[in-house]
Protein backbone atom coordinates (compact mmCIF):
# COMPACT_ATOMS: atom_id res chain seq x y z
CA UNK A 1 0.00 0.00 0.00
CA UNK A 2 1.25 3.42 -0.84
CA UNK A 3 1.83 5.36 2.36
CA UNK A 4 0.48 8.80 0.72
CA UNK A 5 -3.20 8.64 -0.20
CA UNK A 6 -4.24 8.47 -4.18
CA UNK A 7 -5.20 11.33 -5.61
CA UNK A 8 -8.65 11.35 -7.13
CA UNK A 9 -9.85 13.86 -9.70
CA UNK A 10 -13.96 13.41 -9.75
CA UNK A 11 -15.09 15.13 -12.78
CA UNK A 12 -18.60 16.23 -13.19
CA UNK A 13 -19.78 15.44 -17.32
CA UNK A 14 -22.86 17.48 -17.41
CA UNK A 15 -22.98 21.17 -18.04
CA UNK A 16 -26.35 21.79 -18.88
CA UNK A 17 -28.49 24.52 -16.64
CA UNK A 18 -30.74 22.32 -14.14
CA UNK A 19 -28.40 19.39 -14.33
CA UNK A 20 -28.52 16.42 -11.97
CA UNK A 21 -24.62 15.12 -11.97
CA UNK A 22 -23.99 17.43 -8.63
CA UNK A 23 -26.43 15.32 -7.18
CA UNK A 24 -24.52 12.33 -8.15
CA UNK A 25 -21.24 13.51 -7.50
CA UNK A 26 -22.28 15.31 -3.74
CA UNK A 27 -23.18 11.15 -2.91
CA UNK A 28 -20.06 9.37 -4.23
CA UNK A 29 -17.46 12.24 -2.77
CA UNK A 30 -19.45 11.72 0.74
CA UNK A 31 -18.59 7.88 0.21
CA UNK A 32 -14.89 8.25 -0.91
CA UNK A 33 -14.35 10.61 1.49
CA UNK A 34 -15.21 8.26 4.05
CA UNK A 35 -11.86 6.71 3.11
CA UNK A 36 -8.05 7.38 4.64
CA UNK A 37 -6.71 5.80 1.04
CA UNK A 38 -7.78 8.82 -1.00
CA UNK A 39 -7.94 12.68 -1.57
CA UNK A 40 -10.71 13.66 -4.12
CA UNK A 41 -10.45 16.86 -6.03
CA UNK A 42 -14.22 17.78 -7.64
CA UNK A 43 -13.19 19.32 -11.36
CA UNK A 44 -16.93 20.66 -12.32
CA UNK A 45 -16.76 21.31 -16.38
CA UNK A 46 -19.88 23.76 -15.95
CA UNK A 47 -17.07 25.90 -13.79
CA UNK A 48 -14.20 25.39 -15.73
CA UNK A 49 -15.76 25.27 -19.22
CA UNK A 50 -13.75 24.87 -22.44
CA UNK A 51 -13.52 26.76 -25.90
CA UNK A 52 -14.98 24.65 -28.35
CA UNK A 53 -13.08 26.24 -30.97
CA UNK A 54 -10.00 26.62 -29.23
CA UNK A 55 -8.84 23.28 -28.80
CA UNK A 56 -7.83 20.26 -28.98
CA UNK A 57 -4.71 21.39 -29.97
CA UNK A 58 -0.98 21.41 -28.96
CA UNK A 59 -0.82 25.17 -29.83
CA UNK A 60 -3.97 26.66 -27.76
CA UNK A 61 -4.57 30.19 -28.24
CA UNK A 62 -4.14 32.56 -25.21
CA UNK A 63 -7.72 32.12 -24.06
CA UNK A 64 -7.95 28.52 -24.17
CA UNK A 65 -4.83 28.23 -22.55
CA UNK A 66 -6.05 30.61 -19.64
CA UNK A 67 -9.14 28.18 -19.80
CA UNK A 68 -7.61 24.99 -19.50
CA UNK A 69 -5.01 26.23 -16.79
CA UNK A 70 -7.84 25.97 -14.19
CA UNK A 71 -8.01 22.33 -15.16
CA UNK A 72 -5.34 20.73 -17.08
CA UNK A 73 -2.95 20.50 -14.05
CA UNK A 74 -5.42 19.08 -11.43
CA UNK A 75 -5.91 16.56 -14.33
CA UNK A 76 -1.82 15.82 -14.60
CA UNK A 77 -1.56 15.53 -10.74
CA UNK A 78 -4.10 13.12 -10.22
CA UNK A 79 -3.52 9.39 -10.07
CA UNK A 80 -6.86 8.10 -10.52
CA UNK A 81 -9.96 9.52 -11.93
CA UNK A 82 -13.83 9.20 -11.52
CA UNK A 83 -16.33 10.30 -13.70
CA UNK A 84 -19.59 11.07 -13.00
CA UNK A 85 -21.62 11.00 -16.05
CA UNK A 86 -25.48 11.09 -17.36
CA UNK A 87 -26.59 8.92 -20.82
CA UNK A 88 -27.46 11.44 -23.55
CA UNK A 89 -28.96 9.90 -26.42
CA UNK A 90 -26.60 6.54 -26.12
CA UNK A 91 -23.51 8.31 -25.54
CA UNK A 92 -22.04 10.66 -22.53
CA UNK A 93 -22.06 14.46 -23.12
CA UNK A 94 -20.16 16.47 -25.62
CA UNK A 95 -18.54 19.16 -22.62
CA UNK A 96 -17.12 15.63 -21.89
CA UNK A 97 -15.50 14.31 -24.62
CA UNK A 98 -14.27 17.88 -25.17
CA UNK A 99 -12.49 18.23 -21.88
CA UNK A 100 -11.03 14.52 -22.36
CA UNK A 101 -10.09 15.40 -25.95
CA UNK A 102 -7.77 17.91 -24.60
CA UNK A 103 -5.69 16.24 -22.67
CA UNK A 104 -3.07 13.30 -23.86
CA UNK A 105 -0.74 12.16 -21.58
CA UNK A 106 -2.28 13.40 -18.34
CA UNK A 107 -4.39 10.31 -18.33
CA UNK A 108 -1.84 7.96 -19.60
CA UNK A 109 -1.43 4.90 -17.11
CA UNK A 110 -4.03 5.95 -14.97
CA UNK A 111 -6.90 4.22 -13.76
CA UNK A 112 -10.49 5.51 -14.48
CA UNK A 113 -13.86 4.54 -12.70
CA UNK A 114 -17.17 5.58 -14.02
CA UNK A 115 -20.19 6.42 -11.63
CA UNK A 116 -23.12 6.93 -14.32
CA UNK A 117 -27.20 7.74 -14.22
CA UNK A 118 -29.47 7.73 -16.95
CA UNK A 119 -33.14 6.45 -17.62
CA UNK A 120 -33.43 2.49 -18.75
CA UNK A 121 -29.59 1.69 -19.06
CA UNK A 122 -28.45 4.06 -15.84
CA UNK A 123 -26.15 5.86 -18.01
CA UNK A 124 -24.66 2.35 -18.79
CA UNK A 125 -24.75 2.63 -22.32
CA UNK A 126 -22.55 5.94 -22.17
CA UNK A 127 -19.93 4.23 -20.40
CA UNK A 128 -19.22 1.78 -22.39
CA UNK A 129 -18.44 4.21 -24.97
CA UNK A 130 -16.36 6.13 -22.50
CA UNK A 131 -14.56 3.03 -22.09
CA UNK A 132 -13.54 2.77 -25.64
CA UNK A 133 -12.07 6.63 -25.12
CA UNK A 134 -10.18 6.09 -22.46
CA UNK A 135 -8.17 3.08 -23.55
CA UNK A 136 -7.22 5.15 -26.74
CA UNK A 137 -6.14 7.44 -24.15
CA UNK A 138 -3.78 4.43 -22.71
CA UNK A 139 -6.07 5.33 -19.61
CA UNK A 140 -6.82 1.82 -17.47
CA UNK A 141 -10.72 1.68 -17.41
CA UNK A 142 -11.81 -0.02 -13.90
CA UNK A 143 -14.58 -2.85 -14.40
CA UNK A 144 -17.06 -2.44 -11.91
CA UNK A 145 -19.27 1.01 -12.29
CA UNK A 146 -22.24 2.60 -10.12
CA UNK A 147 -25.51 2.96 -12.00
CA UNK A 148 -28.17 4.45 -10.85
CA UNK A 149 -31.24 3.78 -13.38
CA UNK A 150 -33.95 6.12 -13.77
CA UNK A 151 -31.50 9.11 -12.33
CA UNK A 152 -33.44 11.66 -10.48
CA UNK A 153 -35.77 9.28 -9.52
CA UNK A 154 -33.44 7.05 -7.69
CA UNK A 155 -32.97 9.86 -4.93
CA UNK A 156 -35.23 11.15 -2.49
CA UNK A 157 -36.33 14.37 -1.91
CA UNK A 158 -33.22 15.40 -0.03
CA UNK A 159 -31.49 14.71 -2.63
CA UNK A 160 -30.00 11.45 -0.75
CA UNK A 161 -30.42 7.78 -3.07
CA UNK A 162 -33.34 5.50 -2.07
CA UNK A 163 -31.56 2.63 -2.11
CA UNK A 164 -28.40 3.93 -0.12
CA UNK A 165 -27.33 0.10 0.76
CA UNK A 166 -26.85 -1.15 -3.08
CA UNK A 167 -25.04 2.11 -4.00
CA UNK A 168 -22.78 2.48 -1.19
CA UNK A 169 -21.75 -1.22 -1.64
CA UNK A 170 -21.28 -0.56 -4.90
CA UNK A 171 -18.87 2.76 -4.56
CA UNK A 172 -16.65 1.05 -1.94
CA UNK A 173 -16.28 -2.12 -4.93
CA UNK A 174 -15.56 0.91 -7.54
CA UNK A 175 -13.12 2.78 -4.90
CA UNK A 176 -11.29 -0.87 -3.78
CA UNK A 177 -10.69 -1.54 -7.54
CA UNK A 178 -9.96 1.72 -8.37
CA UNK A 179 -7.20 2.72 -5.27
CA UNK A 180 -5.35 -0.88 -6.32
CA UNK A 181 -4.76 -0.09 -9.46
CA UNK A 182 -3.56 3.79 -8.74
CA UNK A 183 -1.09 2.45 -6.21
CA UNK A 184 0.01 -0.20 -8.77
CA UNK A 185 0.36 1.74 -11.74
CA UNK A 186 1.85 4.67 -9.72
CA UNK A 187 4.40 2.34 -8.50
CA UNK A 188 5.69 1.37 -11.60
CA UNK A 189 5.08 5.04 -13.36
CA UNK A 190 8.07 5.89 -11.01
CA UNK A 191 9.89 3.10 -11.76
CA UNK A 192 9.61 3.61 -15.38
CA UNK A 193 7.81 6.22 -17.23
CA UNK A 194 5.31 5.40 -19.19
CA UNK A 195 5.74 5.86 -22.78
CA UNK A 196 3.33 5.53 -25.31
C1 LIG B 1 -30.19 15.41 -24.47
C2 LIG B 1 -30.57 14.26 -23.58
C3 LIG B 1 -30.54 12.98 -24.07
C4 LIG B 1 -30.86 11.90 -23.23
N1 LIG B 1 -30.75 10.64 -23.72
C5 LIG B 1 -30.94 9.58 -22.89
C6 LIG B 1 -30.70 8.27 -23.35
O1 LIG B 1 -30.34 8.02 -24.49
N2 LIG B 1 -30.89 7.25 -22.49
C7 LIG B 1 -31.27 7.47 -21.20
O2 LIG B 1 -31.42 6.50 -20.46
N3 LIG B 1 -31.50 8.72 -20.73
C8 LIG B 1 -31.33 9.77 -21.54
N4 LIG B 1 -31.52 11.04 -21.08
C9 LIG B 1 -31.90 11.23 -19.68
C10 LIG B 1 -30.71 11.64 -18.86
O3 LIG B 1 -29.76 10.61 -18.77
C11 LIG B 1 -31.16 12.05 -17.46
O4 LIG B 1 -32.13 13.06 -17.57
C12 LIG B 1 -30.01 12.55 -16.63
O5 LIG B 1 -30.46 12.83 -15.33
C13 LIG B 1 -29.40 13.81 -17.23
O6 LIG B 1 -28.30 14.22 -16.47
P1 LIG B 1 -28.02 15.76 -16.13
O7 LIG B 1 -29.30 16.26 -15.49
O8 LIG B 1 -26.88 15.74 -15.15
O9 LIG B 1 -27.72 16.44 -17.40
C14 LIG B 1 -31.25 12.14 -21.89
C15 LIG B 1 -31.31 13.46 -21.43
C16 LIG B 1 -30.97 14.51 -22.24
C17 LIG B 1 -30.98 15.90 -21.70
Amino acid sequence: MSAEPIRLAAIIGSVRDGRFGPTVMDWFVGEATQRDDVTVDVIDLAETPLSLTGGPTRAPSAEMAQELSRISPRIEAADAYVIVTPEYNHSFPGALKHAIDCHITQWQAKPVGFVCYGGFSGGLRAVEQLRLVFNELHAVPIRDTVSFHGGAAAFDEDNRPKDPNGCNAAAKTLLDQLIWWAVALKEARQKRPYSA
